[in-house]
């Protein structure tokens, strides 16, 4: 949907899109004001908060907001903290000098106006500001995005950031469905807005957590929007569950899908982390679709057998992931975690990461989880119960691990650098940025 009948594919694919929110005639004058301008091309339009937000969800690189479409200040502030464009805010007549002031902090907002705004005069700055932040962002991939504070708060109330586990190893069979369920249980537990998303085919969630096999991931990618992800949810307690595949003949197209169609992993991370999600568990498969949920995460769980084996599946695994899809993913160093599964008589864990460095050269990524081998985890799934809710001695070896990554003094760990917190004060409401 171009906006200018002279425009060809290339100046469509340069202009700054724009996301124009509010009343109907507002609109129609705003649209006007920008449509005979090349630079521009306003992709969408929102009269209500909730399509705005549905729409923010695809990051137009501009949103002009009528502030007026907000029944009050809260939720307008909440939707303006998560967009990461430059936004230009018209605040009603009415509005204090210390409103505008205190929407002019929101880091993305560029301009804050009092009951009109001329975005024909506007024009050029606003062009200014997009290019600068496209560069911006270029130069800094998704990292700002990754690492972008959430409303998510931690035992304690402490912010947490953004986590987005992919729980994986190349090997089949080893545990990472297990330990994907209860890690990501075990969040939603602890408070954090939590979902779970499973990627097997046909997925072992709905048999192991006694859920539907429908809806599932293709229902969300027949609908690839927060609305079509509401709709595709499954509830164990207070975990919001996605259901991986019904069957490999899905799974095959999702693995042929680029990852930034509307549809893909990294998509739909996107948008959960949109709808206010703190932590995405990814239940990677050992298939080729795993390159889609280690491209969306921050964060990775190789689960591995305490075996001579398990180090060689797991030192592989790691070196796919630093080697060779290097600068396709978003996963520190420091945000890599191995979890042995199914300890017991066999190799211990000092012995495990003696070998596994051994093997890579350099010192491995640390063990902090020794998950024992119990015959009541298979139990309880087969009577579709949470091997965490049934046996001491695993919810202990789970224990470490969630610490790691869900407690507030944990959650500093793989974040690089911009962990610089800000607060302001904005209608009196305090906001930690
Ligand atoms: N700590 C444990 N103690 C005992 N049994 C376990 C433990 N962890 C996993 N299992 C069992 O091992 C089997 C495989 O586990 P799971 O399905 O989690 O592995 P996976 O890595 O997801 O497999 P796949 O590669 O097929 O997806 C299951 O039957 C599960 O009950
Ligand atoms: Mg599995």
């Amino acid at each position: 949907m171009w906006n200018h009948p002279g425009m060809n594919l290339q100046q469509a694919a340069d202009a700054v899109t724009v996301l124009l929110a509010g009343s109907i005639p507002r609109l129609q004058a705003w649209y006007t004001a920008l449509a005979a301008d090349a630079r521009f091309r306003v992709a969408m339009q929102a009269s209500d908060p909730q399509d705005l937000k549905s729409k923010l969800v695809t990051s137009p690189d501009v949103l002009v907001l009528d502030a007026g479409i907000y029944p009050g200040p809260q939720p307008l502030l909440e939707d303006l903290t998560r967009y990461h464009g430059a936004a230009y805010v018209l605040l009603p007549m009415e509005a204090s000098r210390e409103a505008m002031d205190s929407v002019a902090q929101i880091p993305c907002v560029k301009g804050v106006y009092k009951g009109e705004m001329n975005l024909v005069g506007m024009a050029g700055e606003m062009y200014a500001a997009a290019q600068a932040q496209r560069q911006a962002r270029m130069s800094a991939g998704m990292e700002a995005l990754w690492n972008r504070p959430q409303s998510g708060m931690g035992a304690g109330g402490a912010p947490l950031g953004l986590r987005v586990v992919a729980v994986w190893n190349q090997a089949g069979g080893v545990g990472k469905t297990t330990i994907a369920t209860n890690l990501a249980y075990e969040a939603a537990r602890r408070g954090l807005p939590t979902l779970l998303v499973g990627m097997g085919a046909p997925d072992d969630l709905p048999l192991i957590l006694g859920l539907k096999p429908e809806p599932n991931l293709n229902h969300w990618r027949a609908n690839p929007t927060a609305e079509g992800l509401k709709l595709a949810l499954q509830k164990v307690d207070t975990l919001d569950v996605l259901a991986g595949f019904p069957d490999v003949l899905s799974e095959a197209r999702a693995i042929t899908t680029p990852l930034d169609a509307p549809e893909s992993i990294p998509k739909l991370v996107l948008t959960a982390a949109y709808m206010g999600y703190a932590v995405i568990v990814l239940d990677a498969p050992p298939t080729a679709l795993a390159s889609a949920a280690l491209a969306a995460a921050n964060t990775l769980v190789l689960v591995a057998r305490p075996s001579l084996e398990g180090v060689m599946r797991t030192v592989e695994a790691y070196r796919t992931v630093v080697e060779r899809l290097a600068g396709e993913h978003h996963i520190p160093a420091a945000g890599v975690y191995v979890a042995l599964n199914r300890t017991g008589a066999r190799m211990g864990a000092d012995e495990w990461h003696k070998a596994a460095s051994a093997l890579l050269g350099r010192p491995f990524p640390p063990v902090v989880a020794q998950i024992p081998d119990e015959p009541k985890v298979g139990e309880a799934q087969d009577g579709r119960k949470l091997p965490l809710n049934v046996s001491d001695g695993f919810a202990r070896g789970v224990k470490p691990l969630a610490d790691a990554l869900f407690s507030p003094q944990g959650a500093q760990a793989p974040q690089n650098g911009s962990n610089g917190k800000k607060s302001f004060e904005i209608f009196g409401v305090r906001v930690k940025v």
